[in-house]
């Protein structure tokens, strides 16, 4: 690859100016009150593909929001690239702990990032991450360097589960062949700490109902003499831990793969340091499964976190009352070679069985999806590490994520092909938070090294 740097520099406030526009479209897949924003951004990145050089770009529709197809075949003796991507992005709420608004991009500096980073939601999950590709292909089109063929795939549902991706990619097989995919949704360690994901967790994700008498009471003429749904739902959630924090369902850890003892020392090389993490956090100590470090909780470690719990009286001042309901929505990450659907029955049978008389308990499974881990002897993780090396300096750290994206081990499925994770975004860049944000150096960072992926891909796998 040849003038890199210089298509990026000649290049760089457009460059900027083109993801900034499409972070101003509010395409959040979760609430219909956005579809016609969806829709938009779907638009958008159609004609972005088209001026990258795509020959065919198609909208295609589904049953929810449009995949974004697009493609550049140069000669089908050579490899080709998928990419995949999304352009919704997560709801911006709470929206008055923005100290912008999440859909008018700036470029603020901050610690970990002092050339700036651009502040909006999506900025780094993921249409700045999916845009790096477009303008990866435009620098290799226009400098006459695409080595290979390359397909691009970007998604509008990911954020609510790519139940309509599922389908397209069964029904599309043939259109979708592949030699890699090639995705950037995910984190690195930091700016000179490059890393690249070889995994992802699994998800199992339901809400729970509890359900005491028929009506809210008084909890005075009531109190102590009926079940409390919310009283019984937080002792029930509490239980699903031990004191080791080992979650309590039977059967639970049967499938989880343990690491082997070097496996897990070639993971705490990775540089790492508590007290950084617990000042960013603000946080006094780490908590978490006995046994295991920070690092292998978030990653090779199955969980069971509350993400969201209510029933009762929230307004302002006191009312005394006993509800009639009690909900949760609950998360379960998992790992390689736990079902999510087996987790999800097991977690219903054991929640239901554990309810005391006096309440109801309904447990109703949102979505989920299995987890992936990526070899890194393969030709692709080679020429990943390679376009790393040669534009950080360093070799990356394979690096498994806490994080999910349930459609890779489905691609992996159904096209039979690898994925290689290439992120650039960093844990602190505050995704789904308020206050996203994505650097402006790994923006860049990103362009520069995704065309020599593609050259080194295509090289290595040349016959
Ligand atoms: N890009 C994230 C996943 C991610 C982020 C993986 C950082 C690894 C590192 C993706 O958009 C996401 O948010 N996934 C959801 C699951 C999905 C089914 C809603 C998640 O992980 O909660
Ligand atoms: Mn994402
Ligand atoms: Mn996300």
């Amino acid at each position: 690859m040849k003038n890199v740097k210089n298509y990026l520099s000649e290049n760089k406030d457009r460059f900027l100016n083109e993801i900034i526009e499409l972070l101003k479209i509010p395409s959040v897949s979760a609430d219909p009150a956005f579809s016609q924003d969806v829709l938009d951004a779907a638009e958008m990145v159609k004609s972005r593909l088209e001026d990258a050089g795509c020959d065919v770009v198609e909208i295609h529709e589904t049953a929810g929001y449009p995949i974004v197809y697009g493609e550049k075949i140069i000669n089908p003796d050579l490899p080709t690239v998928l990419v995949y991507g999304h352009y919704d992005v997560q709801p911006a709420e709470p929206l008055e702990l923005w100290t912008s608004p999440p859909y008018e991009p700036v470029i603020k500096k901050t610690d970990k990032h002092p050339e700036g980073a651009i502040f909006a939601r999506g900025a780094c999950d993921d249409k700045g991450q999916m845009y790096m590709h477009v303008k990866a292909l435009e620098l290799m089109v226009k400098t006459d360097q695409l080595p290979c063929n390359v397909k691009f795939m970007i998604e509008g549902e990911e954020e609510v589960g790519s139940n309509n991706l599922s389908i397209y990619v069964a029904e599309n097989k043939e259109k979708l062949v592949n030699d890699v995919i090639l995705i950037s949704d995910t984190g690195m360690i930091a700016n000179d700490v490059p890393s690249i994901t070889t995994g992802l967790r699994g998800l199992s994700y339901v809400e729970v109902e509890v359900t005491g008498p028929n009506r809210d009471l008084h909890s005075g003429l009531y109190g102590g003499a009926v079940a409390n749904p919310i009283n019984i739902l937080t002792k029930m959630i509490a239980s699903l831990h031990d004191e080791n924090n080992h979650i309590t369902i039977p059967g639970f850890y049967d499938k989880v793969e343990e690491l082997s003892a070097d496996e897990r020392a070639e993971m705490a090389k990775a540089p790492f340091s508590i007290e950084k993490y617990q000042e960013a956090l603000d946080i006094e100590s780490v908590y978490g499964e006995k046994g295991y470090s920070t690092n292998e909780r978030n990653s090779i470690r199955p969980t069971l976190d509350v993400n969201g719990i209510w029933g009762g009286y929230i307004g302002e001042g006191a009312k005394t009352v006993i509800a009639s309901k009690a909900y949760a929505k609950i998360s379960m990450r998992l790992v390689p070679n736990q079902d999510w659907r087996e987790i999800t029955e097991l977690f219903k049978t054991h929640f239901e069985a554990i309810a005391p008389k006096g309440v109801k308990v309904v447990v109703k499974p949102h979505h989920g999806g299995q987890g992936y881990v990526t070899p890194i002897d393969t030709t692709a993780y080679q020429a990943a590490s390679k376009a790393y090396e040669t534009t950080f300096g360093k070799k990356p750290i394979p690096q498994r994520s806490g994080g999910s994206i349930p459609i890779v081990s489905l691609f992996e499925k159904e096209l039979k092909s690898k994925t290689i994770l290439m992120g650039f975004g960093l844990d602190s860049d505050a995704i789904h938070s308020p206050n996203e944000h994505f650097g402006v150096w790994n923006y860049f960072k990103g362009i520069e090294t995704i065309p020599y992926f593609y050259e080194y891909f295509t090289e290595m796998t040349k016959k």
